[in-house]
């Protein structure tokens, strides 16, 4: 019964699924069929991570916004979707050692995200900024932007 469904599915969508492969992104996203389609597809595949108002969680990316890790143009959307993506953070704490990891997590949460640090803490900041230099800027960028080619 499955593979009648199956052969029934791909007579009635295949055609209309090779229409749309062939048609730009922007051409397809002006289709109203296209999008209904889309929002479809991406509730029975992509709202289990995403949310079903694609806006994320911890971990899961929003796509909602316009902050995008890999890239926001229609053909890095694509490829996101196509490939997948797969970020890669290297472990730091045999390089750095726990002294610092505390001093960069605090260079980073204070001087580059702006957020408070715990009352009290001894970080020292501006070994924290030498570390991030030297470690983390060759990925995340000087101030702390990130880069889409590494997610
Ligand atoms: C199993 C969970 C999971 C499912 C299902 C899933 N995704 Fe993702 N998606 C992720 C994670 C995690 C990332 C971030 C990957 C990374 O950067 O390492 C991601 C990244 C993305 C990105 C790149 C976001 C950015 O900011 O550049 C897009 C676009 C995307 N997903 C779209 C989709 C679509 C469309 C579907 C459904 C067809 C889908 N995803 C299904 C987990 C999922
Ligand atoms: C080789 C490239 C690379 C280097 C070097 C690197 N990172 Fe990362 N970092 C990443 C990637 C890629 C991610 C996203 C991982 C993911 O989501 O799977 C990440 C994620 C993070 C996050 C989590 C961000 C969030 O939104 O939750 C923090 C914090 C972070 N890095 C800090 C640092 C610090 C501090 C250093 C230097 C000690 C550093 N990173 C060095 C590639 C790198």
């Amino acid at each position: 019964q499955w593979e009648r469904e199956v052969a029934h599915a791909d007579e009635k969508y295949g055609p209309i699924f090779a229409k749309y492969a062939a048609m730009s992104v922007e051409e397809v996203a002006q289709d109203p069929q296209a999008v209904k389609m889309g929002a479809r597809l991406f509730a029975n595949y992509c709202s289990i991570c995403h949310g079903s108002d694609a806006k994320g969680s911890l971990g899961f990316p929003n796509l909602a916004d316009q902050d995008w890790r890999w890239g926001g143009d229609a053909a890095s959307i694509k490829t996101s979707i196509l490939n997948g993506r797969i970020a890669a953070m290297p472990a730091w704490g045999q390089a750095i050692g726990e002294e610092g990891v505390k001093n960069v997590a605090a260079f980073v949460r204070k001087d580059l995200a702006g957020l408070p640090l715990p009352e009290g803490t001894d970080a020292d900041l501006s070994a924290g900024k030498n570390v991030y230099a030297q470690t983390c800027a060759v990925c995340h960028g000087q101030g702390g932007e990130g880069m889409a080619a590494l997610g």
